[in-house]
């Protein structure tokens, strides 16, 4: 998959899926069930590495993760993997054009993702995506509820008034004239986010956006119930936390059980025909 691939799901009317992984294990395992794309967010630092906030986690622990969900993918789909994508975490593209475009290309050099992605729509970064983007590097933007600004926006749902839904529409067209490739919506109202989708020729990826976005992104832990910290618009598919608990907590038991008398020898019975030595 390449980000053309979306473009053309799109075009196509065909919805795109695309789920977080954060090692092999869990790209091999999204890979499995047929996603378009893989993202390994940086929601990583709250849904695997324990962090109260996305804002921890680093390049190197990124690009780490990357190359595992790289090696992933290739065992998993030898013959066309999905599009992997891989977020710029929190200062590694807000200090200047420079080490922006520095931080990019680690990503597209030093692991197999094609794509990056980061969030907000300031001017500065409009300038780095462009930059980005004609230097070759594919970027999707990331608008309404952005975790590394929660200090400024909380979890709460985004967009909720008039003027700040005239303001994401405005940030939404100028991420794609930027030249991004996707815009990840999160957290908004559905009739906007399908505004949106209807409005602009890139695809627009949802989670907590509603069902009318060209396609749906979800952080895999969150559907597969093993987070801590479930949100809201992002409800699990299985309680996965349970269901693990509960086989693991059996082996230990089986392991801590009186050991079983052992069986008696097999007793064979005599044959008549048997030689006499
Ligand atoms: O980091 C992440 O997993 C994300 C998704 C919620 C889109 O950005």
């Amino acid at each position: 998959m390449r980000p053309a691939d979306l473009t053309r799901r799109k075009q196509a009317g065909l919805p795109i899926t695309v789920l977080t992984a954060w090692d092999a294990l869990s790209a091999a395992v999204v890979a499995g069930a047929g996603v378009d794309a893989v993202l390994v967010g940086d929601s990583l630092a709250m849904a695997v590495l324990g962090h109260a906030t996305t804002l921890p986690v680093t390049l190197e622990e990124m690009l780490h993760h990357c190359r595992a969900a790289g090696r992933g993918l290739a065992a998993a789909a030898p013959n066309g993997s999905p599009l992997l994508i891989c977020d710029l975490p929190f200062l590694t593209y807000q200090c200047g054009l420079e080490e922006a475009l520095a931080a990019a290309g680690r990503v597209l050099k030093e692991t197999p993702a094609v794509a990056v992605k980061l969030e907000g729509a300031e001017p500065e970064t409009l300038a780095v995506i462009d930059r980005m983007v004609r230097s070759g590097i594919p970027v999707m933007g990331h608008l309404g509820l952005t975790p590394q600004s929660v200090h400024q926006l909380g979890y709460r749902r985004q967009a909720g008034d008039p003027v700040s839904q005239e303001r994401l529409r405005r940030r939404a067209l100028a991420l794609q004239e930027a030249g991004c490739f996707a815009l990840v919506l999160e957290h908004i109202p559905a009739e906007l986010a399908t505004e949106l989708s209807l409005r602009l020729a890139i695809p627009v990826i949802g989670i907590g956006a509603g069902d009318g976005c060209d396609g749906q992104v979800r952080v895999t832990a969150d559907l597969l119930g093993l987070t801590s910290r479930q949100p809201p618009f992002s409800p699990p598919l299985v309680d996965g936390r349970a269901i693990a608990g509960e086989a693991l907590g059996r082996w230990v038991r089986e392991q801590r059980a009186p050991a079983a008398p052992p069986a008696a020898p097999p007793t064979r019975p005599a044959s008549p025909a048997a030689p006499h030595c």
